[in-house]
C-alpha cells in the first residue's frame, strides 16, 4: 500500500474514533489529540480539523441527538487550544463554539452508539451518573460489553425470546434488536423515571410490539416479581447488565433468577447470562456465593470480545451464564 493510501486509511480511522467518543461523550483525555497535533504540524493546514468538525458538531446526528452543551464546549475548546498554535482560525469552528456557549446546561443528553452494520442507538441520558435515587438513567460498561458480546455471537440471540432484567437506558437491548434478530425483546426496570425513559429510548430507535422483533417495556420489580408475571413473559434467554453492585439488590436478584430457572425439569431451561463491573469482589463474591447457596452454577465466558463500543477496557467485566 502506497504511503498516502496508508494515511488516508489512518485519517479515516482517526475521524471515525473521534465520532465514536463524541457521540458516546467518551473522557475528553481518551480521544486520539496527538494525531491532531501531528497532523497540524506536519500540514499547517487547518483541513483534519474541519473534517473533525462534520464527524462531530457539524455532523447531523448531532442536530439531531447533540451530545451535552457541556461536553460539546470543552470538546471544541480543546480542538481550538491546538488549532490557535499551528494555523489560520477556522470559522467554522468558532461558530460552533458560539452557538454551544450560547446554549443552556442541561441535565439530559443524548448519547449514541455507531454499529458495525452502520446506523447507531440513540439514547437519552442523565448528564449526572446517579440522579433521582438511580443508577438505571445512564449507559454503564457492562451493557457495552454485553453488546459487544451479543455482537460477537448472534446466533445466542436469533430467534429467541429474550428478557433483560435491569435495562436501564435500554443499551443492550436495543443493540440486540438491531443486529441479532431475536424472535422478540422485553426489556423491564422496576424504577418510574428510568421507565418512562426507556420507553422513549425504545421508541426513538424505531421499536415497537409492531416491528419485528416485537419489542415491549414492562415494569419487572425482582423484589416483587411473580412466577405468573414470569410466565406470562415466557423468555427463552435471560440477560442483565451491571445489575450486582449493591448486596440487597443481590438477594432479589438471586432470588428472581431461582424463580425463572425453576421450571419443570421437563421444559427447557432459559439460558441466562449476567454482565458484571467487578467494583467490589466482595459484593460480587457474595452474589456467587448465594447463586450456589440457591443451587445455581454459573460458567464464566471467557475470550475477548470485538471492540465496538469506546469505553475503559481496563475496568473488570466479567460475563457469566447461569444453570441449574
Ligand atoms: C447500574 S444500572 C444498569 C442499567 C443498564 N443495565 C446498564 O448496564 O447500563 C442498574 C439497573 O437495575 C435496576 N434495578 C435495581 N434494582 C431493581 C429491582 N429490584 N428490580 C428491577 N430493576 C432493578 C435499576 O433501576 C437500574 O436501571
Amino acid at each position: 500500500m502506497a504511503l498516502s493510501e496508508q494515511k488516508t486509511m489512518k485519517t479515516a480511522d482517526i475521524l471515525s474514533e473521534f465520532r465514536a467518543s463524541f457521540f458516546a461523550m467518551s473522557r475528553l483525555a481518551s480521544l486520539p489529540w496527538t494525531f491532531v497535533e501531528d497532523d497540524l504540524l506536519s500540514n499547517e493546514s487547518s483541513e483534519f480539523i474541519s473534517a473533525l468538525l462534520k464527524q462531530t458538531c457539524l455532523h447531523p446526528l448531532c442536530r439531531r441527538f447533540p451530545p451535552s452543551v457541556r461536553f460539546r464546549r470543552m470538546f471544541l475548546s480543546e480542538l481550538i487550544r491546538r488549532e490557535a498554535a499551528d494555523c489560520d482560525p477556522l470559522d467554522e469552528l468558532y461558530d460552533a463554539l458560539a452557538e454551544v456557549l450560547g446554549a443552556e446546561e442541561e441535565t439530559e443528553c443524548y448519547k449514541s452508539y455507531f454499529l458495525p452494520g452502520g446506523g447507531a442507538v440513540s439514547l437519552l441520558e442523565n448528564v449526572a451518573l446517579i440522579s433521582e435515587g438511580t443508577t438505571g438513567l445512564v449507559t454503564w460498561e457492562a451493557a457495552l460489553y454485553l453488546a459487544e458480546w451479543a455482537l460477537d455471537h448472534r446466533q445466542v440471540f436469533a430467534g429467541r425470546s429474550v428478557l433483560e432484567l435491569g435495562s436501564g437506558a435500554g443499551l443492550t437491548g436495543i443493540t440486540i434488536c438491531r443486529s441479532c434478530r431475536p424472535h422478540s425483546f422485553v426489556f423491564s426496570d422496576c424504577h418510574s423515571t428510568v421507565l418512562q425513559k426507556l420507553r422513549e429510548n425504545v421508541r426513538l430507535n424505531a421499536l415497537s410490539e409492531q416491528t419485528s422483533p416485537a419489542a415491549r417495556v414492562h415494569e419487572l420489580d425482582w423484589t416483587t416479581a411473580t412466577e405468573d408475571q414470569l410466565a406470562e413473559i415466557g423468555a427463552d434467554t435471560v440477560i442483565a447488565a451491571d445489575v450486582v453492585y449493591d448486596p440487597e439488590v443481590a438477594v432479589s436478584l438471586v432470588k428472581l433468577l431461582s424463580k425463572i430457572l425453576s421450571r419443570p425439569s421437563t421444559q427447557v431451561q432459559p439460558e441466562i447470562l449476567i454482565c458484571s463491573t467487578v467494583r467490589n469482589p466482595e459484593t460480587y463474591g457474595g452474589f456467587k456465593q448465594q447463586l450456589e447457596n440457591a443451587g445455581i452454577h454459573h460458567e464464566v465466558m471467557t475470550g475477548a470480545v470485538s471492540s465496538v463500543f469506546p469505553y475503559n477496557r481496563l475496568a473488570a467485566i466479567e460475563l457469566i451464564k447461569l444453570y441449574r
